[in-house]
């Protein structure tokens, strides 16, 4: 064929224009990603401003919202890449599929399954909290996720509440601490960790309509502290907002929360990322403070239909605004300006590690926070550690024994590499004494469990367990909540504080043919325990992920010694609970709104503050070994506002094994002019003893820390007077109080 002069020449300019346009996106892309490598932090900034000016209005819109599932659009001529989040909090969820919820069943992406994050408080441990983020941050740089989506930080208001288990406990001082080393953890992977709900998410019932109502002081000095913490301290680069609306405004682009204390108080310099389907409106997703618009159905509105991406507010709606003048450019200019940032520290930063999935040392760190997070509630007759003797039956009866409990429970649900159950763990572990086991009762059919053997009902499954423990030495019940609906799962709260599945009433009937019982409670919350008396000892085991079993059966057997202590307090009877306790419209709310009305006396702070005797206190949990606190003592009696306290208490371990003790400071104010509470955790320290040792140790607090929150001036305030403070290893067990005072 012959081409004619000028269609040549035709042909000559298009091959040159598309070369000139190919080599500069090459030249770009290099340029964007090599300069990331020397920037100070001013420099960055003028560089991510030089990005915005050449991105169009169409690639800056397509960064703010989901292109899938889990993942946003980057922009290919620049060489800008796609982030890609997977959730947290407890190990890397297993791949999702791109535009639906089912499992993309990739066989390369098990992972280890860290302990629930209660187990983790329980720790009180924050060096195990910084060994859980950097391994979990490896895990996630592994699987090529850009974004951690935790850790989860809300705090702990009822024992109700389904998602209680992914939480740090009900006190914001613990909550603060843990999370700071976690979130630095994942960081240093070059993964953004992201912190949620923020805030005020603390029922799953009604989650994505209720409207919370609350003083400025619960606010500022119970629910947002751990927020802050991550803010100002862990320098955490991105946060999720939550469902819920706060003084009827949705939490996702919520002028208060987002706009004004997280960007403007603290310099939040990260990225906002909405729950899944948590953005409303365009308008105010575009003004307060919403960075990134992720979604649940493909339209992002719960429902799906083509075209869907497009239709999130963030989306085509948000470029049509900005087109006719109703938003400002600026406005999108800023969250691009974020998403940048984002990207600099994470998929475009230069020295990123590579990341390690399920080495020995992630599974080490799990049996760690595993057996640390165990708390012994109660151990009559020292009925725990159970030797292991040729001479002992032991009945290991309950579901829980043989439950799979990491793919459960929503968003938070993990396909480990393995998961070693508490049967299997004992098993391993128990070599000469003669284990027998049966299910006892069973919770029904799971989506997630194919282990019930349903063709035992649950009346033939209590006569075989009650023949069971009758012949048994010792009976281990391993029972309590699972990751179903309706108990400790996402989505919705639990419906009774009760045990579930007719429990109760096995616990009975296995007391009646024998009088030793040990309970290992598997849940992510306080349940009721009328059943106590009929126990001999109590474990409190939580989800433990991975290692379950086996740090389940180091405790039992004494090869560790139970050091955990309780990260929220156990109620005798729901309405003990102070969201309870004002009923309906405090929990779960009337007509979709609810009113904190227990204000800040949250947890043990009710608690204390009203003389109700809980059934296990914050801060509880025994040992094999007995400790003592003494020679307790502050370094002044007098301070000034801008001091130090500090105070010195010496731990013994009188016992004959070696353990750990958490030496836990409360400090309360007399006479104050404000509603206080009796006392306020702010300060702890585990200690480690070898049998028959003794160390002192120092605990600081900054006299600034005893601020309340100041509604007549909108700020923090010390006030001046006399102080106390109550040295002890639980919040119901004080060895010693000391009066100081603050000048
Ligand atoms: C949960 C989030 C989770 C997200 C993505 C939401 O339903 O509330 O915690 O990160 O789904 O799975």
């Amino acid at each position: 064929m012959k081409i004619k002069f000028n269609q040549r020449l035709f042909l000559i300019i298009v091959i040159s224009c598309f070369y000139v346009n190919y080599a500069s996106a090459q030249h770009k892309e290099v340029d964007i990603q090599l300069t990331a490598t020397k920037l100070t932090s001013i420099a960055l900034d003028a560089k991510i401003d030089s990005i915005i000016k050449i991105l169009t209005l169409e690639e800056k819109i397509a960064m703010t919202h989901a292109q899938s599932k889990f993942s946003t659009k980057g922009v290919a001529r620049l060489g800008i890449p796609e982030i890609w989040m997977s959730d947290g909090p407890h190990g890397v969820r297993e791949e999702i599929s791109w535009d639906s919820w089912s499992h993309a069943e990739w066989t390369n992406d098990s992972i280890t399954a860290f302990p629930a994050l209660t187990a983790l408080a329980a720790t009180f441990n924050p060096e195990l909290s910084a060994n859980y983020g950097s391994s979990i941050g490896e895990e996630a740089r592994y699987r090529k996720k850009d974004v951690l989506l935790g850790p989860g930080i809300n705090i702990y208001r009822t024992p109700m509440n389904g998602r209680n288990f992914e939480y740090l406990g009900e006190d914001p001082y613990l909550a603060a601490t843990m999370v700071v080393p976690y979130i630095k953890g994942v960081q240093k992977n070059g993964v953004a960790a992201c912190v949620k709900h923020f805030a005020l998410n603390n029922q799953e019932h009604w989650r994505d309509k209720i409207n919370v109502e609350l003083s400025d002081r619960a606010l500022y000095e119970i629910y947002l502290p751990a927020f802050k913490a991550a803010v100002k301290e862990a320098k955490v680069w991105s946060i999720m907002g939550a469902y819920n609306k706060i003084r009827g405004q949705y939490a996702c682009h919520n002028e208060l929360l987002l706009n004004k204390i997280l960007k403007t108080d603290w310099s939040f310099d990260g990225v906002v990322i909405s729950d899944w389907s948590g953005a409303h409106t365009t308008e105010e997703s575009a003004k307060y403070g919403l960075d990134i618009e992720m979604g649940t159905g493909t339209d992002g509105l719960g429902t799906s239909t083509a075209n869907h991406y497009d239709n999130y507010y963030l989306a085509k709606p948000f470029l049509k605004a900005i087109k006719k003048g109703v938003l400002s450019e600026d406005l999108l200019d800023d969250k691009v300006r974020r998403i940048l940032r984002l990207m600099y520290r994470t998929n475009l930063s230069f020295n990123r590690p590579l990341g390690k999935l399920n080495n020995k040392e992630h599974h080490e760190v799990a049996l760690n926070v595993a057996t640390e997070g165990i708390v012994l509630l109660k151990n009559e007759d020292d009925f725990f550690p159970i030797k292991d003797d040729k001479t002992i039956t032991i009945a290991v009866i309950g579901e829980n024994a043989t439950r799979v409990m990491a793919p459960g429970g929503g968003s938070s649900e993990l396909k480990p590499q393995f998961e070693i159950s508490p049967l299997e763990g004992i098993k391993k572990r128990f070599k000469n004494a003669k284990i027998i086991h049966t299910m006892g009762y069973s919770s029904g059919p799971s989506v997630y469990d194919e282990v019930i053997p349903t063709k035992l009902d649950q009346d033939s499954l209590y006569v075989k367990a009650i023949k069971i423990a009758k012949k048994a030495d010792v009976v281990l019940f391993i029972g309590g909540l699972n990751k179903n609906h309706l108990q400790d799962c996402e989505g919705d709260d639990r419906e009774i504080f009760q045990l579930p599945y007719q429990q109760e009433k096995l616990i009975n009937g296995m007391h009646e043919v024998n009088k030793n019982i040990g309970f290992l409670l598997l849940t992510g919350n306080a349940v009721e325990m009328s059943w106590l008396p009929k126990t001999k000892g109590v474990l409190q085991t939580w989800y433990l992920g991975s290692m379950a079993g086996e740090a389940i059966a180091q405790i039992i057997s004494g090869d560790k010694n139970p050091s955990g202590k309780l990260p929220f307090s156990f109620p005798k009877k729901l309405k003990d609970n102070a969201a309870h306790f004002y009923g309906e419209t405090s929990y779960p709310g009337v007509n979709m709104t609810q009113h904190y009305k227990e204000d800040i006396l949250v947890g043990y702070r009710w608690f204390d503050t009203k003389k109700i005797a809980p059934q296990y206190a914050f801060g509880y949990g025994l040992s094999y070994t007995n400790f003592k606190l003494s020679d307790i003592k502050t370094d002044k009696n007098v301070y000034s506002l801008t001091d130090k306290i500090t105070v010195h208490c010496t731990v013994t371990n009188n016992g004959n094994r070696q353990g750990a003790e958490v030496i836990q400071v409360y400090i309360g104010k007399l006479n104050s002019d404000v509603k206080r509470a009796l006392k306020e955790l702010k300060g702890f320290k585990k200690v480690f003893l070898k049998s028959y040792k003794k160390e002192t140790a120092k605990i600081e607090i900054n006299v600034s820390d005893l601020a309340f929150y100041n509604e007549k001036i909108s700020d923090w305030a010390v006030e001046k007077g006399t102080y106390s403070i109550y040295v002890g290893n639980a919040s119901d067990s004080i060895s010693e109080i000391i009066k100081v005072t603050i000048k």
